[in-house]
């Protein structure tokens, strides 16, 4: 095992034997970092070579000498030959000198790990000898930073304006956020949540970012969205990166436009991210694709929280073209009533999917005729994405009557 250090070479001699492709891959990361490096080589690839006409490295163009470990801090040895290699690694051990000595990690004192640089974080991986499984993991801790899977959070002192991201979260499942949206709330300072939305998200939260609980929960009242803007800003204006995340996406049925508007009246930096809307999915999570050909050419989405007649009026009434209505359980028996008043057929399938995307997803099929007293005796409950036409019956879940 070795143990792990990271080095400051900024303005520090570091010698590197060897002109070939990987002593070239390790003076491009030394010069990266500062070093002033000399490379020892009779011959050099063209990169090498390019960096001494550029002047940004020492290149003496002959064999390896004792005297050329006099003043370095680090030698890197890749000169190709085995003797060399141990000659360079004796002379440096006696002179206190790290030496990395290359295609030989087990007589190496030094060893260069993987490394990747995502923001300013480095992710540097060894496995005692093993190049190829070291980048792998690189590569894998690397990807999960970027995606923010793994928290890239910056500990910092809160200064001058913050940033509002408003985020859709998608319906239930951690699984169906974007990866944009992942990162921000990897990033986040203080995240204002919803009670619908990946949930599990924010328990995986570091224990220093502040959540703040805006939707309907337990034991807490839903705050009104007056406060939730003024909590948006008021936080951004105390330098905070704030993640307003909301189920689905930001701007179906969701407040997102009243939220962003604020934030710009207020002079907060805001993005709004899209997010996969229940509107859609949830449907999809009982097998109801919302379009289907020769089935339905097209769906309409509105809130099932007020009358509905006065929504209905411009949408196609024929059961090939889908309705789909949120926040619908409770006023279910007066909106299918007035369904069917308003020219839909008794019979059009109808289905409700609670708790979409959750172990507790629940689908009650029937008909705009029969659906209200079903949902009656299942007891169903908000929150619910009812669908309404031909489309329900391609759902396995169909059960015609
Ligand atoms: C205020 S609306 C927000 C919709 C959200 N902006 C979206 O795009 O999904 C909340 C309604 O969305 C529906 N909903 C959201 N998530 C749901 C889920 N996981 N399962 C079932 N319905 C859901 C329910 O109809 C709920 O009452």
């Amino acid at each position: 095992m070795t143990y792990p250090l990271g080095l400051q070479l900024r303005g520090r001699k570091v010698l590197v034997v060897g002109g070939g492709p990987v002593a070239a891959r390790r003076l491009q990361a030394l010069l990266d970092d500062g070093a002033l490096v000399t490379v020892i080589a009779p011959y050099a690839c063209e990169d090498i070579t390019d960096a001494a006409a550029a002047g940004r490295v020492d290149w003496q163009q002959r064999e390896y000498r004792t005297a050329d470990l006099d003043g370095a801090w680090l030698v890197l040895a890749h000169s190709g030959s085995a003797e060399v290699q141990d000659r360079i690694a004796a002379e440096a051990e006696a002179l206190c000198i790290w030496c990395v000595k290359g295609g030989d990690s087990a007589a190496s004192a030094a060893w260069v790990p993987a490394v990747a640089r995502i923001d300013d974080v480095t992710v540097a991986v060894n496995t005692n000898g093993d190049p190829k499984r070291a980048a792998a993991l690189r590569d894998g801790v690397a990807a999960a930073l970027e995606s923010g899977e793994l928290p890239l959070r910056r500990h910092r002192t809160a200064e001058g304006m913050g940033t509002v991201a408003l985020v859709g979260g998608g319906p239930a499942d951690a699984g169906l956020i974007t990866t944009r949206g992942r990162r921000l709330l990897a990033m986040a300072d203080v995240v204002v949540a919803d009670r619908l939305g990946p949930r599990s998200l924010i328990t995986g939260l570091s224990a220093d970012v502040q959540v703040i609980e805006v939707g309907k929960l337990p034991g807490h009242h839903p705050v009104p969205q007056e406060e939730i803007n003024r909590i948006l800003v008021e936080q951004a204006l105390l330098g905070n990166r704030v993640v307003r995340l909301k189920g689905g996406d930001p701007y179906v049925l969701g407040r997102g436009g009243e939220e962003e508007a604020y934030c710009r009246d207020h002079g907060v930096p805001v993005e709004v991210v899209p997010g996969v809307t229940s509107a859609i999915s949830v449907p999809a999570a009982a097998g109801i694709p919302v379009t289907h050909r020769g089935v339905a050419k097209g769906f309409s989405v509105i809130t099932g929280h007020e009358d509905i007649r006065q929504q209905t009026g411009l949408i196609p009434p024929g059961s090939d073209h889908t309705l789909i209505l949120l926040m619908g359980v409770s006023l279910l028996r007066s909106s299918s009533a007035s369904l069917i008043t308003g020219g839909r057929k008794a019979s059009t399938p109808v289905a409700i999917i609670e708790n979409g995307w959750m172990e507790s997803q629940r689908v009650t099929t029937g008909t705009l005729e029969t659906i209200a007293d079903l949902a009656e005796l299942r007891d169903v409950k908000s929150p619910a994405v009812i669908v309404v036409g031909n489309v329900v019956a391609l759902s396995p879940h169909w059960q015609p009557a």
